[in-house]
């Protein structure tokens, strides 16, 4: 099979994202209009400029820029609008199902309320079902460079929005914050019956995924690269059919590899780990899911048969309802090879 026709396949493939920051997803171009709307200074004088910035030598350093970037938004209609211009875009790339973070401490902090965020993001959410079909959840994730008592303050909004909150997660700088920070939280979650996701072993060590599993109780792991340093782990990860969620662009641009020839993801399938491939923030890492399936097939060699079983296991390692789920595997099935 060439070059030409695994692209195609991918391009063409109905799949879902399952990692992925709406605040991750800020084109210049719209955050200099939202900026102009709102009367906001920012500090770069061109889109150019701006995307120029996006050369970073680990996560703390991308993550500065990320919440300066973040603070253009302010209204619902703000959220709407960046919600909206990933979906279009998830949508290009045949994405059917999509489970998107958002950071509210990072809009709560600054004085914009809880509600507008959440409102704004879900409105665009139901539009994008209505018009393309694409069924999603929402993940509220925590900061967790600030203190769990930060979280547990935010996690009171999740009984005014039960119907839009499907799921819980843990983001921003790892190290020196392990997940064990934030077990009370997660116990106090997961006896809401929310399901549990967390970033854990992006540039920390395979201990913050064993605390992720054993002390947060998560159904997911968000990156887990690390986890190839401890078999045991991995044996765990396998026996449990415990999803990692890699994404092979960001882990480039913030040099958790040197070189997408030298990305896990091949080794993760062949040990039987359930990877899958997602974006995590597109509008800084140079690409949307599509692309980051076509750069690592190609630096990876993948076949086809990887790409399909990489966008099967993000089917099954969804939270979509289990209807969803058996509608996307049929989807799957009738694309075929
Ligand atoms: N927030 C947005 N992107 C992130 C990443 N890759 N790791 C941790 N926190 C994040
Ligand atoms: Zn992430």
């Amino acid at each position: 099979m060439d070059n030409n026709s695994v692209k195609d396949y991918i391009n063409k493939i109905p799949k879902a994202e399952l990692h992925l920051h709406i605040e991750g997803t800020f084109e210049p171009e719209l955050m200099f209009k939202i900026a102009d709307r709102n009367k906001i200074k920012i500090d770069y004088s061109s889109v150019e400029e701006l995307r120029s910035a996006y050369n970073f030598n680990n996560l703390q350093e991308f993550l500065n820029i990320y919440y300066t970037g973040a603070k253009v938004l302010q209204t619902e209609q703000d959220f709407y609008d960046l919600t909206w211009a990933y979906l279009k875009k998830a949508n290009e790339d045949n994405v059917i199902h999509t489970e998107i973070m958002f950071d509210p401490q990072t809009h709560t902090e600054r004085g914009v309320a809880f509600d507008t965020v959440i409102n704004g993001i879900h409105a665009a959410l139901k539009d994008a079902e209505k018009d393309f079909g694409i069924s999603s959840k929402l993940i509220m994730s925590f900061l967790r460079h600030l203190p769990q008592d930060s979280a547990f303050e935010i996690y009171e909004n999740y009984f005014n929005h039960r119907d839009k909150i499907d799921v819980l997660g843990l983001d921003s700088s790892e190290t020196g914050n392990p997940p064990t920070k934030f077990r009370e939280v997660y116990n106090r979650a997961f006896g809401d019956g929310l399901k549990l996701t967390a970033h854990a072993g992006e540039e920390g060590p395979a201990e913050y995924v064993w605390e992720a599993l054993d002390l947060l109780n998560v159904h997911r792991i968000d990156h887990g690269n690390r986890s190839l340093s401890d078999n045991k782990l991995i044996d765990r990860i396998v026996e449990k059919q415990i999803a990692l969620t890699v994404c092979p662009l960001s882990n480039l641009k913030l040099r958790v590899i040197d070189d997408l020839k030298n990305h896990p993801l091949k080794i993760m399938l062949d040990r039987g780990i359930k990877a899958t491939v997602n974006s995590d923030d597109p509008a800084y890492f140079g690409g949307y899911i599509n692309e980051n399936f076509i750069q690592t097939a190609d630096a990876l060699q993948l076949t086809i048969n990887d790409i399909n079983k990489l966008v099967k296991n993000s089917f099954e390692a969804s939270f979509a309802d289990d209807n969803r789920k058996i509608v996307m595997l049929n989807k799957l099935d009738e694309f075929g090879f």
